[in-house]
């Protein structure tokens, strides 16, 4: 059994092992507060432009709001360009209400990589030891970082970035287990990171598959992280987050949750939503991520497929989960 600890990142106290990983459109703050009460110990928005925020853009506005349920949380920022990154930190520190700046190493995504942002920094260790002292040298929180495993296979070289980022004064890392080119295909390697909790001089939170209680904490046994990353397993399934939790700080497995409480997660999560977006976004949005909560129940096919192709409307949305409610299936 993992032991699990307290840990602090920059004088933030950290009291669980369950971290909510970014996701850009999805972990916006009615998620986050959604699945904050299951046992989620420190969330982080999904990633904002530095470019949006100088700029003034509004939808890149929205991602940086927080709530009071929502702490400790850490906004994540990309960029490319020292001066602009320097700049929207201070809108930032001026204007919302957060603990932890991160700052986005990770991303694979051509639209971001190919302006030097996300992932690309990987290549360039130099520039961004450079880079990352600036952000460190101008924020008054602490900075984290998170990286991938590496560019791709020929150059698997985490552990030089992370040395890099602890010079410049970074104070946790959070790794995804795949390199950049993988993208989010293929199985996260963990055990590439054996032992390398240990010979860090800060925190290590890995992130990739998280989506098994017993098998996180025999990852986070094997690297030596301080907690794990949940991603994509607890979209629609924030058992995950109860589960692990217990696993790792009690030794004990909880139950999944039945189909009613399901619905009513659901619900409440779409609420929130529609309340933080407007009908129109929000609708968008839960066409995706409605069908993740009824997943492996009988009928869960053909429900995503009403979910995905004809919900246009909240009256759709009431009239989807009322029927649930009143067959007691799917
Ligand atoms: C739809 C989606 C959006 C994501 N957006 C971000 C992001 O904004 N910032 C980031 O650092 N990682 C992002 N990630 C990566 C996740 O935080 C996580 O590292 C990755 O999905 C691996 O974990 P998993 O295999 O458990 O999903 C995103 C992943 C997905 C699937």
């Amino acid at each position: 059994m993992a032991n699990f600890h307290e840990f602090d990142i920059g004088g933030i106290r950290i009291g669980g092992p369950v971290v909510l990983g970014p996701m850009a459109g999805v972990t916006s703050l009615a998620y986050r507060d959604f699945m904050k009460p299951f046992g989620v110990a420190l969330s982080y928005s999904e990633m904002i432009s530095d470019y949006g925020l100088v700029y003034g853009n509004k939808e890149t506005l929205s991602y940086c709001m927080t709530s009071k349920t929502d702490r400790p949380v850490g906004l994540q920022l990309f960029g490319n360009d020292v001066e602009i990154t320097k700049k929207a930190i201070s809108i930032l520190e001026k204007d919302y209400d957060y603990d932890i700046l991160d700052i986005n190493l990770g991303c694979p995504v051509y639209k971001v990589t190919k302006t030097g942002a996300g992932s690309a920094w990987l290549r360039n260790p130099a520039g961004l030891y450079e880079y990352m002292r600036a952000v460190v040298g101008v924020s008054h929180k602490p900075v984290t970082a998170k990286i991938r495993l590496g560019w791709d296979e020929s150059s698997l070289n985490f552990e030089t970035v992370c040395e890099v980022l602890e010079r410049a004064g970074v104070k946790a890392i959070s790794i995804h287990s795949r390199t950049s080119k993988q993208g989010y295909s293929g199985s996260a390697r963990h055990e590439l990171l054996a032992g390398l909790g240990g010979r860090l001089s800060v925190p290590l939170v890995i992130s990739g598959d998280i989506n098994d209680p017993l098998k996180a904490g025999r990852w986070m046994e094997l690297t030596g992280a301080k907690a794990v990353m949940v991603a994509r397993g607890g979209v629609g399934n924030p058992w995950l987050v109860s589960a692990i939790n217990s696993q790792i700080t009690r030794g004990s497995a909880i139950k999944r949750f039945s189909l009613e409480r399901q619905v009513d997660f659901a619900s409440s999560f779409a609420e929130s939503l529609i309340a933080e977006k407007g009908e129109r976004v929000a609708i968008m949005r839960l066409r995706g991520l409605l069908p993740h909560f009824f997943a492996g129940y009988p009928g869960s096919k053909r429900l995503s497929i009403e979910v995905s192709q004809t919900m246009a409307s909240v009256e759709d949305l009431h009239k989807t989960m009322e029927g649930i409610r009143v067959r007691g299936h799917l």
